[in-house]
């Protein structure tokens, strides 16, 4: 069985991606799938939020992505969890080294060898908060498109900006790619705001996209300082409750919608 791949994405900084990566990974590889988190961002937050450290810069996606080495296996380490592996990022990393369109499809070809694709369930793109080269290759290379926002009054301008990028990578590059969900992060149901920006949300991009969302908790940025996934810092606290909820409901959601390759 060939592996899925979802980009988490969102060209707005600070918005929960790494947090839904890290957690997202952590969930699925507790429920028993094996899971490649690989972090397109040079900030290297994945690491981070895994606790790992002094990462060679030769174990790193970047320094595969730029080699134009074929064999992504080079950059994938073990993070001390079962059935959890990272493709770190170097934030060394020089963008300037791999600016050609030639090399949208780097990332995809990679993922594509038998190695990797047996290897794996599931992986999960972590993305950068730009639009540039690695976003492109992530976009390229996935099946999924799992975007999260911030309940504020212009995140439905950038998911609008968002969706049209996915939606031409889609005609040009990747038949493949599918938006699965909008993902409301750091909701408080007690803010009108954020309910308000939710119901616009559910009309602009239809309902069925509009996931159940992770609620403020202060428990995943302690989570993130200490290195843990939120399932190993704090079972017991909402954060993690959502984020259990969030990964079953993409897999119910995967099946129903079929899978993408
Ligand atoms: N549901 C939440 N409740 C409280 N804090 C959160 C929640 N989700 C994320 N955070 C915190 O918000 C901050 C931004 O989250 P995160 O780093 O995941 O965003 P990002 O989109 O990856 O950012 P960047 O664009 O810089 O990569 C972090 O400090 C994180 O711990
Ligand atoms: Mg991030």
């Amino acid at each position: 069985m060939s592996a899925q791949v979802l980009v988490v994405s969102n060209r707005k900084g600070g918005v929960g991606k790494s947090t839904t990566s890290v957690n997202l990974a952590a969930h699925w590889a507790a429920l028993g799938l094996r899971v490649l988190l690989l972090d397109l961002d040079t900030q290297g937050h994945c690491a981070v939020g895994l606790g790992l450290k002094n990462i060679p810069p030769k174990q790193t996606i970047h320094h595969v992505l730029a080699g134009n080495k074929a064999d992504l296996t080079t950059a994938i380490i073990q993070t001390g969890r079962e059935r959890l592996w990272l493709a770190p990022a170097d934030p060394m990393f020089e963008h300037s080294l791999i600016v050609s369109d030639d090399k949208l499809r780097t990332l995809k070809n990679l993922l594509s060898t038998d190695a990797v694709q047996e290897q794996y369930d599931f992986i999960i793109l972590d993305t950068p908060p730009s639009l540039d080269f690695l976003l492109l290759n992530a976009l390229s290379a996935a099946n999924w498109a799992l975007i999260p926002f911030l309940p504020h009054a212009l995140a439905a301008e950038g998911v609008r900006q968002l969706s049209r990028i996915l939606f031409k990578v889609a005609m040009q590059q990747n038949a493949n790619l599918r938006l699965v969900g909008l993902l409301p992060v750091m909701l408080d149901s007690r803010i009108g705001l954020h309910r308000t920006i939710c119901d616009e949300m559910a009309k602009q991009f239809g309902s069925q996209r509009l996931l159940a969302g992770i609620r403020n908790d202060i428990k995943l940025a302690e989570a993130f300082a200490c290195g843990k996934p939120v399932l190993e810092h704090a079972p017991a606290s909402r954060g993690n409750a959502d984020y259990r909820q969030l990964a079953e409901q993409l897999l119910l959601l995967f099946e129903a919608q079929g899978r993408g390759r």
